[in-house]
């Protein structure tokens, strides 16, 4: 299969669709990105790579990073962490408080901003250096030692994070979260800011198909486990759109308000898009676009 003329060609087919949407502007620092961008990068479990326009240009990961931080706290506390976290897709919003205070501070799963705030508090219970063991583990998946927390974006969305805090408050009130809420805003914040490019994404992602033993900067997950946190991603990585993009693209996969998105075909490929025009949802416009043809000509998803 020839996957350098078929993302060349993806890009050319979704150019019409280059001004739908817009940047994330309710986090100060995105709002002075350049719209006007797309990358993708493509690397198969055999080791080779496909990439188009800035596959490497670093961005802010945001809520990608959810995924992170999970596959630490489910090795770091195996299936006691649904204790405090469900695993049901939500139907509302990254944001939303509704079902939260309904559901009496357990948050639906761990991918929105309410479960990731708790998977946090997690992590900084369990770890003594929980923001330096979050960046080695992530450059380790990626193979590179120079990722790094944007600080000025961390602490732009707090300066704004007003409905963060409201989680953070509620989740505090139910005794779902146990370290200082400041303090967990915090290193969720910067677990956002990190900033990665497609192709270290993709590597990234490439340890979550389940092609060999998951085993990176000490932290272990059985084939098993990886296969759960693929279904999680698939019922929950993309919101209330979760439906739309197993329906469009039918992989599991998670998205970002920085515009990237990363999506893997177990034992197959891991992808990852990047272009920071967003539709109503969070979801990166030209992102869900390129990815429902990547599937669509490559005929590889996991339908
Ligand atoms: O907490 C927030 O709102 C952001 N730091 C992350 C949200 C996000 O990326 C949702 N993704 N589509």
């Amino acid at each position: 299969m020839d996957y350098q003329k078929i993302l060349e060609d993806i890009y050319k087919e979704i150019l019409p669709f280059a001004c739908e949407g817009a940047q994330a502007d309710y986090i100060p620092a995105l709002a002075q990105i350049n719209p006007d961008q797309f990358g993708i990068c493509l690397k198969l479990v055999s080791g080779e790579e496909y990439s188009h326009m800035q596959s490497d240009t670093r961005f802010s990961i945001q809520s990608i990073a959810k995924v992170f931080a999970l596959a630490m706290g489910l090795a770091l506390k195996g299936e006691s962490l649904w204790d405090k976290v469900g695993k049901e897709p939500s139907g509302t919003a990254f944001n939303s408080l509704v079902q939260l205070e309904f559901e009496k501070g357990k948050p639906r799963n761990p991918f929105i901003n309410a479960g990731a705030i708790v998977v946090a508090d997690i992590l900084l219970s369990e770890l003594e250096d929980a923001e330096g063991e979050f960046l080695s583990f992530v450059r380790a998946l990626s193979g590179s030692d120079d990722i790094e927390y944007n600080m000025s974006v961390a602490l732009s969305e707090r300066e704004k994070g007003y409905l963060n805090a409201a989680i953070g408050n509620l989740l505090k009130y139910h005794g779902t979260i146990k370290n200082d809420i400041e303090r967990v805003l915090m290193f969720y914040f910067k677990m956002c800011s990190v900033e990665m490019s497609c192709r270290e994404l993709a590597q990234a992602f490439l340890a979550f198909t389940n092609h060999s033993t998951f085993e990176y900067a000490g932290y272990t997950l059985s084939r098993s486990r990886i296969k759960r946190l693929n279904a999680v991603m698939q019922t929950c990585g993309f919101y209330d759109e979760a439906g739309e993009f197993s329906y469009l693209v039918g992989l599991p996969g998670k998205s970002g308000v920085g515009g990237g998105i990363v999506a893997l075909c177990p034992h197959r490929y891991a992808v990852s898009v990047w272009s920071p025009r967003l539709n109503s949802k969070g979801n990166s416009v030209l992102g869900m676009k390129a990815l429902e043809l990547l599937t669509t000509y490559t005929e590889e998803s996991i339908f």
